[in-house]
């Protein structure tokens, strides 16, 4: 794979289109019921419009990021997904490559194929995303062994309080548990080099892999727990999937550091509002004593510089990581890591930013800021 010839991540998107069986790309590319969400997170980026400053010395620019106390090459961490090992041989551990080579966190999910502590042997700043088991006492075990791992920071999953509507899935013959049925296997068949190359090198090496069994996920997760989670985890406790104002600041009140604010990439509520839209206003509500990261939609460094222009540390990525991955492993996910990256340091010089701290919502027209009639910052 040229990957040279991959300028962008639509360029990635549709090489990754090819090579993958249809259903699991779709499983990871798509989002849930008839997509609006996914839509609507990139027409939230869009609508965002720069007045950028001319004439200012940009020629030293930097986008070295803090996020959670700690420094990184720019201002983005690895999303939790658990599908890396689904799209390349053992791909968990060649996405937490990518991640600790371009310098910044990768974020290990509760259902994962490689175990944590292969993870962490890998080296690089580790972030654990945590789905709350129906049966606390599991979840109390679990957090334990994170944080006996050296993760730095766990992430709280508040979004999936029940299991999202993701019809394709079933279209496609991709559930889970995995069951073979006639469409999935044609679907299959029909990538070689996937089939080879994935499914041939587990057959040769460790088998194909599983995901931990692990108990079933609380549909009665409450503030209660972000409560208990705080006396029994020592890092950083940040809630993911918050979308409103009096909810993070809940969250902080329960002694949470931080939230990320996110849609889930728009997997599960078909009709919630964009992460970047609602972005200014938790700022607003806990910036001043929490850490406020971001996700869902960021495909451009112009993105990024807009989250953290509205006030976020950093954003998480999730797909472009994953079908970066997909073509070529590690080289192929620290491709995408790079565009962002470098696409990001363009951006800055356009807007007449050297460091990050230079970004701020006086460079954007943002549509939430019109509508409340605050005035931006001069
Ligand atoms: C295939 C896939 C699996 C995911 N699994 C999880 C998960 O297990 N836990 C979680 O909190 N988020 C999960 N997410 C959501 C991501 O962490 C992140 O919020 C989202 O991908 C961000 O949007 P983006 O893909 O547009 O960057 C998943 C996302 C994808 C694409």
């Amino acid at each position: 794979m040229n990957l040279d010839r991959l300028y962008n991540l639509s360029d990635v998107r549709e090489a990754a289109r090819k090579r993958l069986p249809k259903g699991i790309f779709e499983f990871i590319d798509r989002g849930a019921e008839d997509d609006e969400a996914l839509a609507h997170n990139r027409e939230a980026f869009r609508r965002i419009k720069a007045r950028p400053q001319a004439l200012l010395d940009v020629s030293q620019r930097s986008c070295e990021a803090t996020m959670l106390g700690e420094r990184f090459s720019m201002p983005m961490a690895i999303a939790p997904t658990g599908a890396a090992g689904l799209v390349w041989y053992q791909g968990e551990m060649e996405l937490a490559k990518a991640a600790a080579a371009t310098g910044i966190p990768f974020t290990i999910a509760t259902r994962s194929m490689s175990s944590l502590e292969e993870i962490v042997a890998l080296g690089g700043t580790l972030w654990y995303q945590l789905y709350v088991f129906t049966d606390r006492a599991q979840t109390w075990k679990l957090i334990d062994r994170v944080a006996g791992s050296g993760a730095k920071a766990l992430l709280v999953t508040a979004d999936v309080p029940v299991q999202p509507n993701r019809e394709f899935n079933r279209r496609n013959g991709y559930t889970f548990p995995f069951k073979a049925t006639p469409r999935s296997v044609i679907d299959m068949l029909r990538h070689p080099r996937w089939l080879i190359e994935v499914i041939g090198k587990y057959q040769r090496t460790t088998g194909i892999p599983q995901y931990e069994k692990m108990p079933e996920y609380a549909e009665n997760l409450t503030f209660e727990d972000i409560r208990e989670l705080r006396r029994r985890w020592p890092g950083q406790l940040l809630v993911k999937g918050i979308l409103r104002a009096d909810d993070a600041k809940k969250a902080v009140d329960c002694g949470a550091d931080g939230v990320v604010v996110s849609n889930h990439g728009g997997r599960c509520l078909d009709v919630s509002a964009a992460p970047i839209d609602v972005l200014p206003e938790i700022v607003d509500a806990v910036g001043h004593r929490a850490s406020v990261l971001m996700d869902s939609g960021v495909r451009r460094g112009t993105d990024i510089a807009k989250a953290v222009a509205f006030g976020a540390q950093g954003v998480l990525s999730g797909r472009p990581g994953l079908l970066g991955l997909s073509l070529a492993g590690q080289p192929g996910a620290e491709h995408v890591l790079g565009i962002l990256r470098r696409e990001l340091l363009i951006a800055m010089g356009q807007l007449g930013c050297a460091k990050l701290s230079e970004l701020g919502p006086h460079l954007f027209g943002h549509p939430a800021l019109i509508r409340s009639g605050r005035r931006e910052h001069a």
